[in-house]
């Protein structure tokens, strides 16, 4: 299967002014705090990594894995945690990074299994959201968000396909053909 990129959605330029701007919103709803940033590995790193450096506050940072059953296209909504955070959630004003929500069932597992830490607030940043996507089950509400798209599936910029693409500096569309 030949792999190629169709359409670029992002550049790397509008990204970076995208991801400041998050920055500058989150800097100010949060000050006077130190929120504790959980990234959802491995897709949300560069977006993580560009974001956190957008925020003028002192936070915390800890990383999370999970995995979903099924193929590498499609969520099946039964999610496991791989690799949990290190630090206690529990008093936190916490901002979970995700790179993009499709079904919205990894999200709406992740939500649920964090509150349950008992933090003093909890909220999402996604880079990217596929809103037609949506599952019904889905109870994600995203609080901060760079770029709403279609139906496409998108690499580069952290995002992946069978673990290529990530380091692409922009988002683009990938076309599979035989
Ligand atoms: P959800 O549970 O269906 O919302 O799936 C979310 C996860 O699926 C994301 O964190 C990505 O890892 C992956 N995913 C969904 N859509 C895409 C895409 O277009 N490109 C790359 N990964 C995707």
């Amino acid at each position: 299967m030949k792999e190629t990129i169709s359409q670029v959605l992002f550049s790397a330029e509008q990204i970076h002014k995208r991801v400041e701007e998050l920055g500058a919103q989150i800097t100010q709803d949060y000050k006077g705090k130190e929120p504790l940033i959980v990234v959802v590995l491995k897709g949300s790193t560069i977006f993580a990594a560009d974001l956190i450096r957008a925020i003028g506050l002192p936070i915390r940072l800890d990383f999370i894995s999970t995995s979903s059953y099924g193929n590498s296209t499609e969520s099946s909504g039964v999610v496991k945690i791989l690799k949990d955070v290190e630090e206690s959630l529990e008093g936190k004003d916490v901002i979970i990074i995700e790179d993009i929500v499709d079904t919205g069932l990894t999200l709406t597992y992740l939500v649920r299994t964090l509150q349950l830490r008992n933090p003093a607030s909890l909220k999402v940043c996604s880079l990217l959201d596929k809103p037609s996507r949506r599952k019904p089950e889905s109870t994600v509400k995203v609080d901060y968000l760079g770029y709403s798209i279609d139906d496409h599936f998108v690499v580069g910029y952290g995002l992946d396909y069978a673990s290529r693409h990530r380091n692409l500096p922009y988002v683009g569309v990938l076309k599979l053909e035989q």
